[in-house]
């Protein structure tokens, strides 16, 4: 059971690029777990899907930040803290994946759901709020 949520008009954060990019890191959050599931670490599949959900993780995660700064928002700096969090998990997996070395599901998910639950709907709420100054 993957429990990966769609993109919904909740998660709208007003931003178009931000939003395309969750859309696409939540598709292809998914799409790395079903690879895994079907044919394994050893699948093309799977390492395209994991190669495409870092470099669009680091777009994402970019992009948030450079919103943050030029907006002076005062949460940028744990904000990144959790960003960069995320960066070092996707690429021990990566690391993982290109020497063979055994990835186990519920490492994947955890970090996936991580970031699609926790990271997306709360920390990202920042996104989703006009602030009053
Ligand atoms: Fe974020």
């Amino acid at each position: 059971m993957i429990r990966i949520p769609e993109w919904n008009i909740n998660l709208r954060t007003g931003n178009s690029n931000i939003d395309y990019l969750h859309q696409v890191l939540l598709v292809l959050a998914r799409k790395t777990i079903q690879a895994y599931d079907v044919a394994g670490l050893s699948s093309q599949d799977f390492h395209e899907s994991l190669n495409r959900l870092a470099a669009t993780a680091d777009e994402l995660f970019s992009t948030e930040e450079a919103v943050l700064a030029a907006g002076k928002d005062p949460t940028l700096p744990w904000h990144r803290a959790e960003h960069q969090h995320f960066r070092e998990q996707i690429t021990e997996l990566l690391v993982s994946a290109s020497i063979g070395r055994t990835i186990d599901r519920e490492g994947l998910c955890r970090v996936l759901i991580d970031w699609a639950t926790t990271h997306l709907i709360e920390t990202d709420e920042t996104f989703r709020t006009p602030r009053i100054i």
